[in-house]
């Protein structure tokens, strides 16, 4: 066990009113030294300003404002750059609308002080949960992770996971700066950077609980794009993938 210094939780936000205090409130005392980050796309429902206003009552919470929806993986891009700017230590992605609880991210850290480099909480590892999910959301999140592993070959069981913690050494080494990712892919897409660069990567059991206020971001788009990456990834590890299985 070392101690991970500073603690930066990013949470990325689309029309979250009705959840943003909810969770901010759960995650300041779940973990009262960690720091928030709100990163807002310009939600048209008003989040930035209840982001703004809880800010105004917490040191501890930050808001970035956005110009426009320019996808998840846009949106943590940014979060990554203010929060290494800003000298954290940890970083971690946690959505907005309870389906990560903030009681289990004490899990992800130990992962991290234990040696990892990226810690993923797990809905396909044993002990992982998912709630409320209808049978054809949990049958496209299975799929996409069987589809990820068929490509890439990451020894990762959920790949698609949005809860995470990563140290900024990895971030740093990885590099953000290429990521082109701007939807959900953005998660496979640093999962894929951090085992290429031989980082070790830990997935720890979570239970995500499906949202019971607001709707989900998800769209044909974000699994189009998610689809043809994934490929154009995979098309593209193949000599190496091929090399090393030879040899
Ligand atoms: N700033 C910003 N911009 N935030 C966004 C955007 C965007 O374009 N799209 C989504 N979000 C925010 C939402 O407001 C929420 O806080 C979080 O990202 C997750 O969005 P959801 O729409 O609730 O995702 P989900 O529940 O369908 O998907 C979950 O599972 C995926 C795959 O299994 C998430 O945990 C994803 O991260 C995960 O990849
Ligand atoms: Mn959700």
């Amino acid at each position: 066990m070392e101690t991970l210094g500073r603690v930066l939780v990013i949470v990325p936000t689309y029309n979250e009113r009705d959840n943003l205090p909810r969770i901010t409130e759960r995650l300041r005392a779940a973990l009262p030294e960690a720091d928030l980050l709100v990163a807002d796309d310009s939600s048209p429902d008003g989040t930035g300003k209840i982001a703004d206003e809880l800010a105004a009552q917490d040191d501890q919470v930050h808001v970035l404002h956005r110009p426009a929806k320019q996808g998840l993986g846009a949106a943590y891009i940014a979060g990554f750059r203010w929060g290494l700017g800003e000298g954290y230590d940890v970083l971690v992605e946690m959505d907005a609308d309870g389906s990560h609880q903030p009681e289990e991210l004490h899990k992800l850290l130990t992962a991290l002080s234990d040696g990892a480099d990226l810690a993923i909480g797990s809905r396909y590892v044993p002990g992982g949960k998912v709630k409320n999910w209808p049978a054809s959301r949990e049958f496209l999140s299975r799929g996409a992770n069987v589809y990820t592993r068929i490509m890439l070959g990451l020894p990762v069981r959920d790949a698609t996971a949005g809860f995470r913690a990563y140290r900024a050494g990895t971030l740093e080494k990885i590099g953000l700066a290429d990521v082109e990712s701007q939807g959900y892919c953005f998660q496979v897409d640093l999962t894929l950077r951090t085992c290429r660069h031989g980082l070790r990567v830990a997935e720890v059991p979570i239970t995500f609980v499906e949202r019971t206020v607001g709707t989900s971001k998800m769209s044909g788009r974000v699994m189009a794009e998610a689809f043809w990456r994934i490929f154009q990834w995979g098309v593209a590890g193949l000599p190496g993938r091929l090399r090393g299985r030879r040899s």
